[in-house]
């Protein structure tokens, strides 16, 4: 330039090269571009972050499992001991077994069911399966592919015991799916596959004597599986319906449980709808589940509890005062979600069936289109969420709700409702609509035979629904 003039005297322009390391400059000082040199800041700080963060996750999933001490290669051992678990429990079962076996002289390899590669298993001559079930009958996240991989048979007999807890309808019912997967495969069985409820330690124990008789070993199992880490849950409010259907049932709100910031970046205190809640009753060794109707996001914990005649929990429960405390823990059901896709929503309940289905209208705030089926017996006394529904339906987040009162003038389930507007739920599904059931055994098998009519013009069944994961039942 002419300092003078202003003039442009001569122009280069810079070369590629220049360019390259003006803009490494710029990434690096910010220099130039404040907001990115702030953005960039930022991200740079999340690395740590990030970092510690992910050591904390893993350590806390770690601390689930058992120590295993001398556990061989697999291609060294002579016994293989295969986990199916996804909440942890069944590891520490497997550790005691591993243990009492190592103990007797056998050289142990103790591994996730997911791991399972039987050309690997040179010198094995048995395979000890430990799996339980989630979901549907589904398999847990350590088992995940095991059964395609069941294919390739090797002459290893193979034992199955099931994890699994009685009040789900599909008892096992994974590992009795492994079971049966082996045996049409080939595979030779090592004893008759059984069953552990609960996590009790004396079905395990009685299996280990099974066990060791086959092996021809003294082999006691003792293990008594831990109690999760729980929390205290103060109530803060309830609802009561149902008094005059001889089915009282109420709406319990608890405050948020206080966690210190070591427990949150653990995961302590996350949950989400349709998650479950294990309270643990005064006078019995067995949690019993509730299915939760709120997300952490709400700022409380909802569940809708029913008192059975005589039921320890349930009663107990029912008479909870506010300012009231119990102690529980969270299970995660992620088979139970609505996952975030805008596709409809078709959810079904009765009974106390509607707790995770009013957390999901609650939190529908994107206008995702959600249809309601509720059956209760008389819409004058057990009509759950009866104002929140109203409200919920104003605010466009329930797009449409079908009563089904089962008494009063006109009786109705909700697979005659279903029925009535066969034809509109059809086409939803056709179109891709999710649906969602929730609630006793008896009402899933009336609502699954109802869809199989209805769906039965469009060419699709139920059973097709859940293998694309588009039928997902909350069911007890
Ligand atoms: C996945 C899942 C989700 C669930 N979600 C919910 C939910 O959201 N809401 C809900 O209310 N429940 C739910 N349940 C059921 C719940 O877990 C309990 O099983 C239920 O509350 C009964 O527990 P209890 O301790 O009260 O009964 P228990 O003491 O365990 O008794 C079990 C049964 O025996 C009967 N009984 C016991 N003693 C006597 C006696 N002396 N005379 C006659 N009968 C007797 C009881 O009526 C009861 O039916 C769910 C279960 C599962 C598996
Ligand atoms: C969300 C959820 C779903 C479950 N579904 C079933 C089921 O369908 N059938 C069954 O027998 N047990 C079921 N169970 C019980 C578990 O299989 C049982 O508690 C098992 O001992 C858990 O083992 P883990 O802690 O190693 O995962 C379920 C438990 C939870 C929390």
């Amino acid at each position: 330039m002419d300092q003078g003039t202003g003039q442009t005297l001569a122009w280069a322009d810079l070369s590629a090269w220049e360019k390259v390391s003006d803009t490494l400059y710029m990434l690096h000082t910010g220099q130039g571009a404040a907001a990115l040199g702030l953005v960039l800041g930022v991200m740079a700080l999340a690395v740590p972050a990030m970092g510690a963060t992910g050591v904390i996750l893993w350590w806390t999933a770690r601390k689930t499992r058992p120590r295993l001490r001398a556990n061989r290669p697999a291609a060294q051992a002579e016994t293989i001991l295969l986990v199916g678990s996804e909440g942890g429990s069944t590891w520490g079962f497997a550790g005691a077994l591993h243990t009492a076996l190592t103990e007797a002289g056998r050289r142990v390899h103790t591994a996730a069911m997911s791991s399972f590669a039987p050309d690997r298993y040179a010198k094995a001559q048995r395979i000890i399966v430990l799996a339980a079930t989630y979901g549907d009958g589904d398999a847990p996240a350590s088992a995940k592919g095991f059964l395609d991989r069941l294919s390739k048979v090797r002459d290893i007999p193979m034992a199955v015991l099931g994890f699994g807890d009685h009040s789900f309808p599909a008892y096992c019912a994974f590992a009795r799916a492994v079971q049966a997967k082996a045996a049409q495969a080939g595979w030779r069985a090592l004893m008759p596959m059984d069953t552990v409820d609960r996590q009790s330690p004396q079905d395990f124990a009685r299996w280990g004597r099974d066990l060791g008789a086959v092996l021809g070993l003294d082999l006691t199992l003792l293990h008594q599986p831990a109690q999760p880490d729980g929390q205290s849950l103060t109530l803060i409010s309830r609802r009561d319906y149902g008094a005059e259907v001889q089915a009282p049932t109420a709406i319990l709100r608890f405050a948020l449980p206080n966690l210190s910031l070591w427990q949150r970046l653990a995961g302590f205190g996350r949950f989400d709808v349709g998650d479950l809640l294990a309270v643990l009753p005064h006078g019995s060794d067995l949690p019993r589940l509730y299915s939760l109707a709120s997300s952490r996001g709400d700022g409380f914990v909802e569940i809708v509890v029913k008192r059975q005649p005589g039921g320890l929990c349930s009663g107990h429960l029912t008479a909870l005062k506010p300012g009231d405390q119990v102690r529980d823990s969270v299970r995660r059901n992620p088979a139970f979600k609505p996952g975030s896709s805008r596709v409809p929503l078709i959810l079904i309940g009765a009974g106390t069936g509607i707790g995770p289905l009013a957390g999901i209208v609650r939190g529908n705030r994107t206008g995702r289109p959600v249809h309601l089926v509720f059956g209760m017996r008389h819409s004058d006394s057990d009509f759950l969420y009866d104002t929140e529904i109203a409200d919920w339906q104003a605010k466009g987040r329930l797009t449409r709700l079908l009563t089904a009162a089962s008494r009063g003038r006109r009786p109705h389930y909700r697979q005659d409702a279903l029925r009535a507007e066969g034809a509109e739920v059809a086409e939803l599904i056709r179109g891709g609509a999710r649906v969602m059931v929730c609630g006793g055994r008896g009402m899933a098998v009336g609502v699954a035979d109802a869809l199989t009519e209805i769906l039965a013009p469009v060419g699709l069944t139920p059973q097709m629904l859940k293998t694309q994961g588009r039928y997902l039942e909350d069911v007890y």
